[in-house]
């Protein structure tokens, strides 16, 4: 018997304001048809003002409590994703930990950028499968409009905020791909890449939080050249082949990236979740928020192979495969 790290519920939370492509065409040389044809993006949320990564974090974890039928007395630990904390510290985690009203367990960040959902989930899944916590709370939450340079019309266009959670519990499986649960990981990392996406602002550094910095189209060469591949590890890891994939569910950056990811993997884009549309980049929220929306929509069956991928700043990248 091996043990598989079950997804029980998803859930997310997007802030109230949305901020449509025109609200850009006001304030930069931009227009609706260029962010619309070289991403995908037709809108954002933003946070409100007073409204910190945890505000969103904590009622994404709601959600995907409720929707697991459990109570946060039922979790082992928290671990939140995201590169946008509230403070330098304590973790982000321990204020979600705190809103939900828990004192017992673990809550830590980890920071991996717009992958940091990915190394999350496979973070969760070892700790489950190590035996050191039965039920985590996995969560990604990002207030990126708060790095955001606005008179870069490169990358203030393409950010969002949001947040979106799992709820992972370990449960028996027989050890084979047609397990449930997380099969198979692949987590990479390249900081010889740094400088193609960073903020630049830190503690030890500026003293400042910093602006984000980005040379697009080469981290679009990356992504593209990138992504395909770890998704084909991770399957490989798992004893499947994209054969066996009936949804990707992919980094929200780009619909170009996702389309050529797709297409390198030879999935029809009838099997990818699009959110990219209506949320933006939200960097770690983008892929829980994707999850919960595909699936309060209905559309994972139980036994589904669902393969999720994504890249960031550092360069870091990675997949996580998983049966529904
Ligand atoms: O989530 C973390 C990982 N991040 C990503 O995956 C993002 C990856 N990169 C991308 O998605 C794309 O590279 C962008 C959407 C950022 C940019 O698209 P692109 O097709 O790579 O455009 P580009 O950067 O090569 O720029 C093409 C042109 C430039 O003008 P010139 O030099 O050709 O005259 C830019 O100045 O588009 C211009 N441009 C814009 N024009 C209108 C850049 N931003 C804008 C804008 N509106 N907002």
């Amino acid at each position: 018997m091996t043990l598989r790290s079950v997804v029980l519920g998803t859930g997310h939370y997007l802030p109230d304001r949305v901020i449509e492509n025109s609200w850009f065409e006001e304030r930069l040389d931009t227009t609706d048809e260029w962010i619309r044809a070289r991403t995908g993006i037709e809108r954002r949320h933003f946070a409100a003002e007073g409204q910190a990564t945890s505000d969103m974090g904590i009622r994404a974890a709601r959600a995907a409590l409720d929707k697991a039928g459990l109570r946060p007395d039922d979790i082992d630990g928290i671990i939140l994703a995201t590169s946008t904390p509230d403070h330098t510290f304590p973790a982000s985690a321990t204020m979600i930990q705190h809103g939900l009203g828990m004192t017992h367990g673990f809550a830590y960040d980890v920071q991996a950028v717009c992958a940091g959902f990915v190394f999350a989930l496979a973070n969760g899944d070892a700790m489950i499968r190590s035996g050191m916590a039965r039920r985590v709370l996995v969560i990604g939450s990002e207030t990126f409009s708060r790095i955001l340079d606005w008179s870069d019309r490169g990358t203030c266009v393409l950010f969002g905020d949001g947040a979106g959670a799992v709820v992972l519990e370990g449960q028996e499986g027989a050890g084979a791909s047609e397990d449930r649960g997380i099969l198979a990981s692949d987590l990479n990392s390249d900081g010889q890449y740094r400088d193609l996406l960073y903020v630049d602002g830190g503690v030890s550094t500026t003293g400042t939080a910093g602006q984000l910095r980005m040379q697009g189209n080469l981290v679009f060469r990356h992504a593209v050249e990138k992504l395909a591949k770890t998704a084909h590890t991770a399957l490989d890891k798992a004893g499947l082949t994209t054969a066996d994939v009936d949804w990707l569910v992919p980094h929200q950056a780009n619909a170009r990236i996702i389309t050529a990811t797709a297409q390198k993997m030879g999935l029809s884009m009838d099997k990818v979740v699009l959110t990219v549309a209506d949320h933006g980049n939200t960097s770690a929220a983008s892929i829980p928020l994707a999850l919960s929306v595909a699936d309060a929509q209905g559309r994972f069956r139980p036994g589904d192979v669902i393969v999720t991928e994504a890249i960031g700043g550092g360069l870091s990248w990675g997949s996580v495969v998983l049966r529904w």
